[in-house]
């Protein structure tokens, strides 16, 4: 069970905190993530403030249920709304929290493992911190934990206690032991006047029942989001990890501190990332290629060898080896580029392949179009592929010749070898080999600029 209820009222957000995204992604996808590696017989998810804005951004997973807490009065109360949800189940239930989202698998086995093996009441991460503020506190009577104090109801020597609730337990759910039974005696007699399902580490002590708990080694694993600056620190661990488990595959990172790598981007061996990089979403990049400064590339395919210049932004777009894009590119939804192929600065392509070898250097916009091998597209160049109601088509064939200021207007086919001259508004389809040229016979006038000096 992950509960993922509360308001989240330190974060000021209109959104539901578990939404909020932890280096790319929701943080409630990691722990649906981690709690699916434990092949869960069923896993719930509690929800109650902003629920419907939640369920709604949650994408359909197997086997995921929701339970909607109403009001929200507490971590022991969420539990509480699940009974009739889990009623009938046995064995153990494992509670997740849905803001701690670097929780591991194998730390949430060991949870697991320590609660089937000891034949406790209940078992509880814990974590030793330098700074365990905000937390609550594990009081031990001798070896054995005893029970848990919230922060805000901590005596000054309790808060001195450096070892906290992780907030993820591990339960019975029939036998004597029973969480749900246990539930019933839990009061709010404390300062939030809210049901704390820590309190049952109490309960079943006092009923001389054994409570273990597992610490992990990593605690950066349990960190709580809680706040913005929380967000923002636990983002940097996630960044962290994917940027050292890239550099110990062979890829250079310059600066990894200015390095955005999301969780599921790949990188090749001997490819550079310079500073400020953001390589997000479903992003691959093949070997040896070089991604210069303030590049942002989203949902791409690069091949091998690929040289993107600064400045550079992409979005859904498979470029492939030995091309050079940028800098200042924009490539758009649906670019395909071809090997060796070059664009360069303040170029918008979009819906548009531009084939192998072909280059578009300078201000161009390319929208729609079919382009093909060995083309030169001048600078200045527009497909006008828009008549203010409906997108049209361009092709360019290979080997074509596109002169700097030219304007294509699609449908429109200029066909293999062709020339467009500079300055030409093609409306008409160009035969193969043949020159369009539309601009009319230039006149000079002499001494106009004398005689307009005189005139005023
Ligand atoms: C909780 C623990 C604390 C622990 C910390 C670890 C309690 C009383 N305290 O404190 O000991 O050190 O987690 O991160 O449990 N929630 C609901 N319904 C509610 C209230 C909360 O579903 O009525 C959910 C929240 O959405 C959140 C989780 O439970 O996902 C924890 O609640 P939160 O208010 O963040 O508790 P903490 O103060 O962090
Ligand atoms: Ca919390």
């Amino acid at each position: 069970m992950i509960l993922a209820a509360g308001k989240g009222t330190r974060m000021k957000s209109s959104r539901p905190k578990v939404l909020h995204r932890v280096a790319g992604a929701p943080m409630i996808d990691y722990v649906l993530d981690t709690a699916a590696e434990l092949q869960p017989r069923s896993t719930t998810l509690v929800i109650g403030h902003q629920a419907e804005q939640l369920r709604a951004a949650l994408p359909t997973r197997r086997g995921l249920a929701f339970v909607v807490q109403e009001p929200q009065s507490g971590t022991a109360h969420a539990l509480q709304t699940a009974e009739p949800a889990l009623a009938r189940s046995t064995g153990a239930l494992v509670l997740l929290s849905g803001d701690v989202p670097l929780l591991s698998a194998n730390s949430l086995k060991d949870l697991v493992n320590r609660q089937q093996t000891s034949g406790a009441a209940a078992t509880v991460m814990t974590a030793v911190l330098e700074r365990p503020a905000g937390y609550g506190r594990i009081v031990r009577s001798g070896e054995r934990i005893a029970r848990i104090v919230e922060d805000r109801d901590a005596t000054p020597s309790e808060r001195e206690i450096p070892e906290i609730n992780a907030g993820i337990y591990a339960f019975a759910l029939d036998g004597q032991d029973n969480v749900f039974e246990a539930l019933r005696g839990i009061t709010t007699n404390n300062a939030q006047r809210e049901f704390y399902l820590t309190d049952l580490v109490a309960i079943f002590c006092q009923k001389g029942r054994r409570v273990e708990t597992v610490t992990v080694a990593d605690p950066n694993e349990i960190l709580g989001i809680n706040s913005r600056a929380e967000l923002a620190a636990v983002s940097r661990i996630v960044r962290d990890r994917k940027n050292a488990e890239l550099m110990a595959a062979g890829v250079t990172i310059e600066d990894p501190a200015t390095t955005y790598v999301d969780g599921a981007v790949e990188v090749g061996a001997d490819t550079i990332l310079h500073p400020g990089v953001s390589l997000e979403g479903r992003t691959t990049i093949g070997e040896g290629c070089e991604i210069h400064s303030g590049a942002r590339i989203v949902d791409s395919r690069i091949g091998n060898r690929v040289a993107i210049l600064s400045h550079c932004v992409m979005t859904d777009a498979i470029i492939a080896d030995h091309a050079q894009i940028g800098p200042f590119a924009h490539l758009r939804a649906g670019t395909v580029i071809g090997a060796q192929a070059k664009v360069g600065n303040f170029v918008e392509i979009k819906k548009t392949a531009l084939g192998a070898r072909s280059k578009s250097m300078h201000l161009a916009y390319l929208g729609d179009a079919t382009i093909g091998e060995d083309v030169n597209i001048g600078a200045g160049t527009i497909t006008c592929n828009y008549d203010g109601q409906k997108k049209h088509p361009t092709t360019i064939e290979d080997g074509v010749f596109i002169g700097s200021d030219s304007q294509l207007i699609a449908p429109i086919t200029v066909a293999k070898n062709a020339y467009v001259g500079t300055g030409t508004t093609v409306r008409e389809n160009v035969p193969p080999g043949a020159l369009a040229v539309s601009a009319g016979k230039q006149r000079n006038i002499e001494g106009w600029v004398e005689k307009k000096k005189k005139r005023n």
